[in-house]
């Protein structure tokens, strides 16, 4: 008996103090990303959480509130999302503080969110970040901490002792009815209880990258001190005479400003400012904030957000030995922002009554079927049901699936129906929880049956055309539903692989039938396939390659698109969304040659066997036509492991990971729409990269010596672990490998790695070797792979010049990297 207690306190303590040692969150650094366009929300949250707390700025690059880029700050609101492009998100309701008003007069305050601006300047070197709170001190000597319950934040204000008038502190502390798009509508309302100084409101607001517009109420409340008067301001003048009003919409398409005041006998003590939203009511906002935050108490409440924290990143830890501290904080912060959005809205939807989870915040599926969501579905698939479930629901009852959705409103779709590919993903890697796969098929199958009549923001447009001819045409003739109509080539080839995920589904389902049917359309992209295309750059030089996917007319004949044309250097051509973009979506037909993720065996061929495949693969990225940054270059990193050189795609991806992905605010190189980046970060520095939508990850070598993920599903721990691991990164080939001790030479793995907790040992060299070359080790595909191991076409196994020196820029990178480190270590 005594033994055995001595043994379990032994055990504890062990893990006790291995935990102390390990802890994930002394790696993540909210600030990654909050400048030069990463957007991310560096705030206080909980992972999915509807309250976003932080200090919002006048950048012009404010999609995520904060910003570490000189601008000002203009307020501190509670609800934001992350890593967007569109217009800036959310941002409601700020509020802001001033230590007095000069005289003593409120008129003196300024009101404005555009003249306040001027008193929310501050040092970069003040502002703390950590999963949970988020603090700044203002130039003027306020300081603000903030932290989060689900659905409300908690902000303290510290006060100096004296207001710039050289007055003691009388804080005023205003809260306004805008957000940071400047898109609140007619008739907002705000009221201040003079006894308390709460202030409840609404107001419409329009989502930032959507139709239609939606209805947000806030409950504000306040201790530290006494309450000596309160009212409402409207532009640059307050009264205390008045303690509620509704304002219109504004003049010359700039909204009114306007919203409520509550002024404070002293400064001494800090005051602590309780808010909560809801999209039901004010009366839900204010039972949230009641019921979340009872005592107003900021430790209490931070440390439990710090503790939500902590728990869900405890499911990956990794062997710190030996390796730089930024690149645990790369990764660990990677992981972070892959549970900031989508938003956990359950209980929050005025829309349709439904006992269904609901989340919001897809923003958008396009980028997040690829890494995000499938890299939840390993740390977090209990929340992934939730959120599959909630897709489900919204088709149930919208009509559709949605590509896009944020602040309760569909956002616009960007190509096909990528909704059918996270639902893929999730069925075949065996996830059930109460998800009803039987509706979730009845979905797919519309998104590939029915167009809607406005495909702006759901479905697929061109259907007609796409069963007659088996593609979308350019300039198509569609008169059952509306859409842009551009994107031929793109939608095109995602409509293929939608609907080769939809085969999957359908398959599993014992749908037969639906299965040929969808696997034969999901060969569509070959329609596309000009197999005599040349490319040259814009001066005329030819790339040297033949064979690319073109625009094709409605009668069949070609049309013509630069393969070049919307890739990383062109800097002309109108790629996104606008009626006069490409055939392409924000990106090049170069790139999208590649986006056949169901069939590379087949494209390998066409595109002139595999030899050629990786040498245009090189091509792509050695000359910058790939674009890091956006997310359909994330699975051409890997891609050589179809072509049979996975050691390629290590280089790569050691390449990329920290030349491109930096622990540092600027670090990141595009948008991290959502947490897209910081999956794509978190899954190639694991060594296992997913073909979304379907069950299988690429393995390269961790950039750890060892990666333990627990599996929240079952308990089990998978395990990689490298042998001959040096953190230089000279051995990032694998020369052999073993699953739970037995040799493996497949150079891809499926999910149940994870569900059934295996180990994969990789043994490392500094030279390409052969492991994972051969046909029979290459991933699933469509086709036969054929013209492998042919001389001339064959697996090459030294490293080519090409690699050597990529692999030289990468060092250099990583050399260079380590004074600028923020080294936590
Ligand atoms: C804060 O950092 C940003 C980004 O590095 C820089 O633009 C800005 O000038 C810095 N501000 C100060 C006061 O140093
Ligand atoms: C932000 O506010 C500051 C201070 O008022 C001002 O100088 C700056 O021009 C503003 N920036 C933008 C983009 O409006
Ligand atoms: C705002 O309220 C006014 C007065 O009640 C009403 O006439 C107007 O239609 C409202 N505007 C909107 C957009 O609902
Ligand atoms: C608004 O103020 C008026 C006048 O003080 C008061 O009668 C009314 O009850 C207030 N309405 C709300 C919603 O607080
Ligand atoms: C991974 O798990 C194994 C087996 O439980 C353990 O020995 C090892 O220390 C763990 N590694 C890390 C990095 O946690
Ligand atoms: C989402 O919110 C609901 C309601 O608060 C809660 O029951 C559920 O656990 C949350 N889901 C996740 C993944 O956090
Ligand atoms: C044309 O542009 C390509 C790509 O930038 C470059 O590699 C090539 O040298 C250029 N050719 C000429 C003749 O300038
Ligand atoms: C096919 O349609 C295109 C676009 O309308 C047109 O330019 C081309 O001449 C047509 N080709 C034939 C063979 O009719
Ligand atoms: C592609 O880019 C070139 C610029 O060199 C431009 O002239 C052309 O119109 C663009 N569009 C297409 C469809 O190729
Ligand atoms: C290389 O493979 C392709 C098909 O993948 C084939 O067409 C080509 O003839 C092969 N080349 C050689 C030299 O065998
Ligand atoms: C590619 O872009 C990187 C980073 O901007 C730059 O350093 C490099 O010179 C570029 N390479 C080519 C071939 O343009
Ligand atoms: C390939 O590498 C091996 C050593 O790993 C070496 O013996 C051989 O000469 C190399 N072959 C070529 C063609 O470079």
């Amino acid at each position: 008996m005594l033994i055995l207690l001595v043994f379990c306190w032994n055990f504890l303590a062990a893990k006790a103090l291995e935990d102390a040692i390990f802890d994930p969150l002394a790696y993540v650094d909210p600030l990654i990303g909050a400048s030069n366009g990463g957007n991310v929300f560096p705030g206080a949250s909980l992972p999915y959480g509807m309250a976003k707390a932080v200090a919002d700025t006048n950048s012009t690059s404010n999609q995520g509130g904060f910003t570490l880029d000189g601008a000002f700050v203009t307020g501190f609101s509670g609800m934001h999302d992350s890593g967007t492009g569109g217009n800036p998100s959310l941002g409601n309701f700020p509020l802001f503080p001033f230590t007095n008003c000069p005289g003593g007069d409120i008129d003196r305050c300024a009101f404005p969110k555009k003249s306040r601006a001027a008193d929310g300047g501050f040092g970069n070197n003040t502002v703390t970040a950590k999963p949970g709170t988020f603090g700044i001190t203002l130039n003027n000597g306020i300081r603000a901490d903030m932290t989060v319950t689900h659905h409300t934040s908690l902000f303290r204000f510290t006060f100096p002792t004296l207001g710039s008038d050289g007055q003691p502190a009388q804080p005023l502390i205003l809260q306004d009815l805008t957000d940071l798009a400047n898109s609140r509508q007619d008739n907002a309302s705000v009221a201040v209880d003079p006894e308390t100084g709460r202030i409840t409101g609404s107001a419409r607001f329009l989502p930032s990258f959507g139709s239609g517009t939606f209805v947000l109420h806030f409950c504000t409340e306040f201790k530290g001190a006494d309450v000596l008067d309160s009212g409402i301001f409207v532009n640059s003048r307050a009264s205390t005479a008045v303690s509620n009003f509704t304002i219109s919409r504004g003049i010359n398409g700039y909204p009114l400003p306007g919203g409520a005041f509550v002024r404070f006998s002293s400064g001494a003590e800090p005051i602590l400012v309780r808010t909560a939203n809801s999209f039901i009511s004010i009366e839900q906002a204010c039972k949230h904030a009641e019921t979340e935050i009872p005592q107003f108490d900021f430790e209490e409440v931070s440390e439990a957000a710090t503790e939500k924290w902590r728990e869900k990143m405890s499911t990956i830890k990794v062997s710190p030995v030996g390796v730089q501290g930024s690149l645990l904080t790369n990764f660990y912060s990677g992981i972070y922002r892959t549970m900031i959005d989508p938003q956990n809205y359950t209980g929050e939807n005025p829309l349709w009554e439904s006992s269904e989870p609901y989340f919001d915040s897809f923003y958008c599926i396009w980028d997040l079927f690829r890494s995000q969501l499938p890299f939840l579905t390993i740390i977090d698939p209990g929340a992934v049901a939730e959120m599959i479930r909630s897709l489900i629901d919204t088709y149930r009852h919208t009509g559709w699936l949605p590509d896009c959705r944020m602040s309760l409103n569909k956002g616009y779709t960007q190509g096909g129906s990528n909704a059918d590919n996270v639902l893929a993903d999730a069925f075949l890697k065996g996830m059930k929880d109460g998800i009803d796969w039987e509706d979730g098929y009845a979905a797919v199958v519309k998104d590939a049956e029915v167009e809607p009549y406005d495909w702006c923001c759901e479905g697929r447009g061109g259907l007609d055309s796409w069963k007659a001819l088996g593609y979308i045409p350019v300039e198509d003739f569609d008169y059952k539903g509306f859409g842009t109509m551009t994107r031929s080539i793109s939608r095109t080839l995602e409509y293929a692989y939608n609907d080769f995920c939809i085969s999957q589904i359908a398959h599993g389902l014992g749908h037969t039938a639906d299965r040929d049917k969808y696997l034969e359309s999901s060969k569509n992209w070959q329609n596309l396939f000009k197999p005599d295309q040349p490319s040259s750059w814009w001066n005329g030089t030819n790339t040297g390659f033949t064979g690319f996917f073109q625009p094709r007319y409605l009668n069949r004949t070609w049309g013509y698109q630069n393969p070049l044309n919307c890739s990383n250097l062109d800097n002309f051509s109108a790629c996104s969304l606008q009626n006069n973009a490409g055939e392409t979506y924000e990106s090049s037909i170069w790139e999208y040659n590649f986006f056949v993720p169901h069939d590379q065996s087949t494209l390998v061929a066409l595109l002139g066997g595999p030899q050629t495949f990786t040498s245009r693969l090189d091509y792509l990225h050695n000359t910058n036509i790939t674009y890091i940054g956006n997310e359909p270059s994330f699975l051409t990193v890997f891609q050589y492991h179809y072509s049979a050189r996975p050691a390629l795609s290590s280089l790569r991806s050691h390449f990329y990971i920290p030349a491109s992905f930096r622990p540092t605010p600027d670090g990141l190189p595009g948008n991290d729409d959502s947490g897209a980046m910081g999956s794509f970060v978190a899954f190639a520095m694991m060594g296992l990269f997913p073909n979304p939508g379907q069950n299988v990850y690429l393995i390269t070598p961790p950039f750890f010596e060892e990666v333990n993920i627990t599996s929240p599903a079952t308990g089990k721990v998978a395990r990689v672990r490298n042998v001959g691991f040096d953190a230089g990164y000279k051995n990032v080939y694998i020369q052999s490998a073993t699953l739970d001790g037995k040799a493996y030479t497949k150079n891809w793995i499926d999910h149940s790695f994870f569900a059934e907790g295996k180990e994969l040992v990789l043994v490392l060299g500094e030279r390409e070797s052969t492991w994972g070359t051969r046909v029979e080790d290459l991933p699933p595909s469509m086709g036969e792979y054929v013209g492998f191991g042919i001389p001339g076409n064959t697996t090459r196994t030294n490293e080519t010049t090409a690699t050597r020196s990529m692999n030289e820029i990468g060092k250099a990178w990583r050399g260079g990297y380590l004074g600028l480190a923020r080294d936590q270590t």
